[in-house]
């Protein structure tokens, strides 16, 4: 259940993957929709996004309650740094994400359904069949434009993140990768 010098634990572990993954799929999914205004997906992202909360803050209080995993083998004070600040950028951003995009939508007056149940609602525009009016503009723009960049920025970190551990399993030959598969 928790951490051994050989192995992180499988609360550690299933957490990691399935936000991990997760949080990848949903990021493949934002680019695809943006880039194709494939509306008819918006709803699945929400839903799911909204959803992965449920995993990311207990997995949040779950890490600050065990700490970050000392690193396996003899990486160089920078790297170990790197490592560190790469691991803070992702949890933050497995927060920051989903807010950010309930933000959008909620503010925005587009409104937010968790697989069909209404969580906040859609403030349709009378005037404009079709249109809806923001709550608060303003706030729902801070969302977007968190949600853009955000987004940029972890693929940067995930880049960073996965090039950090392969690595580790086949440069340095230490058992960080390894630990986070096998409980
Ligand atoms: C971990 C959760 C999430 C991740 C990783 C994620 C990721 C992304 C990414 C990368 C994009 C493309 C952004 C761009 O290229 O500018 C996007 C678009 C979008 N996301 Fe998310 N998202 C998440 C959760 C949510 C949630 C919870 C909502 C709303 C409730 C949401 C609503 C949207 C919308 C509406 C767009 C399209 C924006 C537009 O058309 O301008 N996302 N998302």
């Amino acid at each position: 259940m928790t951490r051994t010098h050989d192995s992180l634990g499988a609360v550690t572990i299933s957490l990691h993957w399935l936000v991990g993954l997760t949080f990848i799929g949903l990021m493949a999914l934002g680019i695809y929709m943006e880039e194709t205004h494939a509306y008819e997906f918006y709803d699945l992202h929400k839903s799911i996004g909204a959803l992965l909360l449920l995993l990311v803050v207990p997995r949040i209080v779950w890490r600050f309650m065990q700490g970050f995993p000392a690193a396996d083998g003899d990486a160089s004070p920078a790297a170990q740094k790197l490592a560190k600040a790469v691991q803070y950028l992702l949890l933050a951003g497995t927060l920051l994400m989903p807010v950010s995009g309930i933000m959008m939508s909620a503010f925005g007056g587009h409104g937010l359904a968790v697989f069909g149940m209404g969580i906040f609602p859609e403030n349709p525009d009378p005037s404009n069949p079709g249109e809806v009016i923001p709550f608060n503009g303003a706030l729902a723009q801070v969302g977007h434009v968190i949600h853009g960049l955000g987004g940029k920025l972890m693929i940067l970190a995930i880049l960073l993140h996965l090039a950090g551990a392969l690595k580790h399993h086949f440069i340095d030959k230490d058992k960080t990768l390894v630990r986070m598969v096998k409980p």
